[in-house]
């Protein structure tokens, strides 16, 4: 009977490691623990050993079932773990595929540009002050030399919020504000976000702009022209053609617009610069007396330059995108590149 046991034991333990599957598990079942199986017969068998004999065997056979018991449980269980995940695998959920890496974010090219541009001028030594979207109408336009029914107001293409509050159609009102706060001299970047009734390949009716002014006694338009200049050759890192064409600001005497030669056709003619070879990145000029006046400089002692960049432009001009509307339809295919 001990032989018997001690065979039970080891065949159980040997057939039940090859178990693989269910069926062979249901096999070894009924083979070891069914009623009619393996430790049912021996059970049975104890009725008939020595009396003496019966307790030490009747102990050791319990212990042998309840082993071939527990390895059975054990089994049934690994093989439930696999079966899961193999039915998972049924439903197309593969538990072995590594996870999805998370998309990590990068600053939207427009950023990236206003950014270079701020530092490029922070490294000129001027300071960056920021300034309100929704704008009162004296700062966009009264303190500028704007009064109202003025023709200028028409190329401004305004979003009012209510007859006086309106969201700033250009950087400018910042100079207002800024000269209003504090004295000169005065070295000044002001970058933001600016609204207008207006969208076409080079216009959008939100953009950034970057106003700059400088202050000081003696400023001439020489200093203008001059840091603009070091100003594009620092952002497109070449000498680039620059135009300075007469134009007109209120708040600016004499004023003038600046064209760079554009790098999309090399100055060849194109549909983003309408076939001129130029396109158009900012608006500059002379701070006017006025403007001083209302601020309560007085213009016979300071003189300044004032100027206001279009960033999605030289984003254009840089990336050479020929579309200026591509910055804002929120395609990854198209902000991932930059
Ligand atoms: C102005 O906004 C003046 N405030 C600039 C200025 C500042 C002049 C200081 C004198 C002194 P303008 O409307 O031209 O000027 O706009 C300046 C630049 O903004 C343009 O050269 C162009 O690069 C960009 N811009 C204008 N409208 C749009 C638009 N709808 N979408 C994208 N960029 C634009």
């Amino acid at each position: 009977m001990e032989h018997e046991l001690n065979t039970l034991q080891s065949q159980a333990r040997e057939l039940l490691a090859a178990v693989e599957n269910s069926k062979q598990l249901e096999e070894f079942r009924i083979q070891f623990l069914g009623r009619k199986g393996r430790c049912s017969t021996i059970m049975k068998a104890l009725g008939k050993v020595p009396k003496e004999d019966k307790p030490r065997l009747g102990q050791m056979a319990n212990s042998v079932k309840k082993e071939i018991e527990i390895l059975y449980a054990d089994k049934q269980k690994s093989l439930s773990l696999i079966t899961a995940g193999s039915s998972s695998q049924d439903n197309s959920i593969d538990l072995t595929l590594p996870g999805r890496k998370p998309e990590i974010g990068k600053l939207h090219p427009v950023t990236q540009i206003m950014n270079e541009v701020c530092a490029i001028f922070e490294s000129l030594g001027f300071s960056v002050a920021e300034g309100p979207d929704v704008e009162h109408d004296h700062y966009n336009f009264e303190a500028l030399n704007i009064p109202a029914h003025h023709p200028a107001r028409d190329m401004h293409d305004t979003f009012y919020v209510s007859d006086s509050i309106l969201l700033r159609t250009h950087t400018s009102p910042m100079q207002a504000r800024i000269m209003e706060a504090q004295q000169p001299p005065l070295r000044v970047i002001a970058p933001g976000k600016v609204y207008r009734c207006d969208s076409d390949i080079t216009h959008t009716p939100m953009f950034h702009q970057v106003e700059g002014f400088l202050v000081d006694r003696n400023v001439s338009f020489a200093d203008l022209k001059g840091v603009l200049t070091v100003f594009t050759q620092k952002m497109f890192d070449k000498k680039l053609e620059l135009r300075f064409r007469p134009s007109f600001f209120p708040f600016t005497e004499p004023s003038a617009e600046v064209d760079i030669a554009c790098v999309i056709c090399e100055g060849k003619g194109c549909r983003v610069c309408k076939r001129t070879g130029w396109l158009e990145i900012l608006g500059c000029g002379m701070v006017d007396p006025e403007v001083f006046k209302k601020v309560g400089y007085n213009p016979e002692v300071y003189s300044g330059f004032a100027f206001g960049l279009g960033i999605e432009r030289i984003a254009m001009l840089k990336y050479g995108i020929d579309d200026i509307r591509l910055y804002y339809e929120n395609d990854l295919r198209f902000l991932s590149q930059f």
